[in-house]
């Protein structure tokens, strides 16, 4: 099939039968061509390496590739350089995301026709066509951060008559003041650390929805409607994964560029399976909550022997350590150096989880004002209780600078002498002897749960 219009009839009936599609999306979704977006160099992902597609290699699978419902299209890698010979890319650094996901979050937006949108992260410009079709297109305003990128879909923007989509070339975490306030702000690339400008600008009753990560898990989608004293609150809807707003990027970290002086490890061991703080979504959203800035990476035996390794790895702190999984093992052996112990504090936070109750990510809520962003349990933890308090002491200090204090006690007026205790041996394990006002970031618990601040 090489008609545009009928592939574009599949995929929308693909999105309806998947549940992806909200009726009042099918016929924007039915009009707007994709194809029309997609640059005619694209790249594949091949093991580790993003290489090259061009349309005229293959026209009528680039344009199958184009209308497959769940098929992310790379339309740039390594910020327009592409760092390998032959123009092999290493990052991808813009992309048309998979339809079946654009829809989830039109979805999850709640936009009406007449509302007026902020999209970040223009791309190629399809989303913003979408939501001209269905809104208007003098009700879109969108922000591009690179731009060839930007200019790329100013002009398929123009030639599908949706011109008068505003797009602008700039970073998109400051928003766009003169067209605010917003009835609706949709990122299209994640972040850590919602930009308060987005709440700020969106109208009170207006939503703010945003892929949302961690450097231990990427990710999820953030909705947050915005309250009349100007604060967000909200919860994760969905479970997506997005390309890092661009100055809150994650850069790759490799093991070899991590582990070093392996021979002066800590060595002991840990009865926890290692698929267990990896491969569930739950566990690992609430480990990236509670252990900020560590990665992980699974590296296979190169045999049959089903063994493999977990590194856990934070470059900023020079921290690392491992884990040997031996198929049949009940204990395995942990390796760690540097000054976090990267373990401790993942199976520390993985204990804390299951103790809690093994909360799913729904139950997260999150709250955005002027000066943090706050990320806390729907229920009382009693800290009390051995399952309480997460106690990530053990006389390790990083200089991550994450600080841990009170959130509860002051604000509602009642100290609770157990979380007193425990938050200091948290202050104590992650606080590098700097003043709170000086730290990168503020982790809160309180004893209704965890919250963290941004910078
Ligand atoms: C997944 S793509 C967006 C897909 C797009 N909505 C579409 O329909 O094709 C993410 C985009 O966000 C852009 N981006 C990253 N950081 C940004 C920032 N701070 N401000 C604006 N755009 C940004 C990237 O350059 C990239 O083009």
């Amino acid at each position: 099939m090489t008609d545009p219009a009928a592939l574009r009839r599949r995929m929308v009936d693909d999105l309806t039968t998947g549940g992806f599609l909200e009726p009042g999306w099918r016929e924007a979704f039915l009009a707007v061509p994709r194809h029309a977006f997609i640059p005619d160099l694209v790249w594949q992902e091949q093991r580790r390496d993003l290489v090259p597609f061009h349309r005229a290699d293959d026209p009528s699978r680039w344009l199958r590739l184009a209308y497959a419902s769940r098929q992310v299209m790379i339309t740039q890698v390594d910020d327009g350089h592409p760092v390998g010979p032959g123009l092999i890319g290493d990052c991808i650094s813009s992309s048309a995301s998979q339809p079946n996901v654009v829809a989830l979050m039109l979805a999850a937006l709640g936009a009406q026709p007449g509302m007026r949108v902020c999209e970040i992260g223009t791309g190629t410009g399809y989303n913003a066509a979408l939501l001209a079709q269905r809104l208007g297109a003098d009700h879109v305003t969108s922000i591009e951060v690179d731009p060839e990128v930007a200019t790329r879909a100013r002009a398929a923007l123009a030639r599908t008559g949706f011109g008068a989509v505003l797009v602008i070339t700039g970073d998109g975490a400051h928003g766009y003041p003169p067209r605010a306030p917003f009835d609706r702000v949709l990122a299209t690339a994640a972040v850590q650390r919602v930009p308060y400008a987005w709440v700020a600008q969106t109208r009170p009753g207006g939503r703010v929805v945003t892929p949302w990560g961690t450097a231990y898990l990427n990710g999820a989608l953030l909705s947050l409607t915005v309250g009349e004293e100007g604060t967000a609150t909200g919860r994760l809807v969905d479970n997506v994964a997005f390309m890092w707003l661009r100055d809150q990027r994650i850069p790759l970290t490799w093991v070899r560029d991590c582990v070093y002086d392996e021979d002066n490890a800590a060595v002991s061991t840990t009865d926890l399976h290692p698929a267990r703080v990896t491969d569930d979504y739950h566990a690992a959203l609430a480990i990236g909550i509670l252990v900020p800035d560590c990665e992980y990476r699974y590296c296979q035996a190169r045999d049959d022997s089903g063994e493999y390794t977990v590194w856990f790895l934070d470059p900023n702190s020079r921290s690392w350590a491992s884990l040997d999984y031996l198929p049949g093992a009940d204990t395995h052996e942990v390796n760690q150096l540097g000054p976090r112990r990267l373990w401790d504090e993942v199976e520390a936070a993985y204990r804390w989880w299951v103790r809690a109750g093994s909360p799913t990510a729904e139950r997260w809520h999150f709250t955005v004002t002027p000066q943090c962003q706050e990320i806390y349990l729907d229920q009382e933890i009693s800290l009390d209780s051995p399952g309480g308090a997460i106690d990530l002491h053990g006389g390790n200090a990083p200089r991550g600078g994450v600080v841990l204090h009170d959130a509860s006690g002051g604000a509602a007026g009642k100290h609770h002498p157990a979380f007193e205790v425990r938050a200091e041996q948290l202050v104590l394990a992650h606080l590098d002897a700097r003043p709170v006002a000086q730290a990168d970031r503020l982790i809160t618990i309180g004893h209704t749960g965890i919250a963290e601040e941004g910078d």
